[in-house]
């Protein structure tokens, strides 16, 4: 074998070896991404969270099939607040203690209408529609209604509590 052909051989060997190492990081990034991240891949079907009077004026919810928390504030008007942070997109858990939804990756902090309270977060958490059906609350997961902040006009109010 010759000497340039060795060398090319080698060289191409080199190379093979840093493409497959760079595939074998970019799994693993991947890999661990996906750990430390909740998927929000919303369903399709609405989701039926359950019977109005489950949910009390002032109570916060999780809905784990839609991906997001009920949140029916005093005056009896729902919304339903995406989990997804709106900074880089981590799951935030709603703190009952302190009565506000924290975002543990870099601290964002939303009142119970999803509200920023702390940035780094730039807007509200995202909404999905709600609407009623027999007494039942029913969220619609296949649109995101994206807001800058809390407006009163966001709020789903059932029959009883409409003026
Ligand atoms: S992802 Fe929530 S504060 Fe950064």
């Amino acid at each position: 074998m010759s000497t340039s052909r060795r060398s090319f051989l080698g060289k191409l060997w080199t190379s093979l070896g840093i493409v497959a190492l760079l595939q074998l990081m970019a799994g693993a990034a991947a890999f661990l991404r996906s750990g430390s991240r909740e998927e929000f891949v919303p369903k399709k079907q609405p989701v039926h969270a359950g019977p109005i009077n489950d949910f009390p004026p002032g109570s916060v919810t999780l809905i784990p099939a839609a991906h997001c928390y009920l949140s029916r504030l005093d005056n009896g008007g729902f919304l339903a607040i995406s989990r997804k942070c709106t900074h880089l997109g981590c799951a935030v858990p709603w703190n009952a203690e302190r009565r506000q939804f924290e975002c543990p990756c870099h601290r964002s902090v939303f009142d119970r209408s999803g509200n920023v309270l702390k940035s780094p977060a730039p807007r509200a958490l995202d909404l999905f529609p709600v609407r009623f059906e027999q007494q039942t609350v029913v969220i619609d997961v296949n649109q995101t209604i994206r807001r800058a902040a809390f407006e009163q006009a966001q709020l789903a109010f059932p029959e009883q509590y409409r003026s």
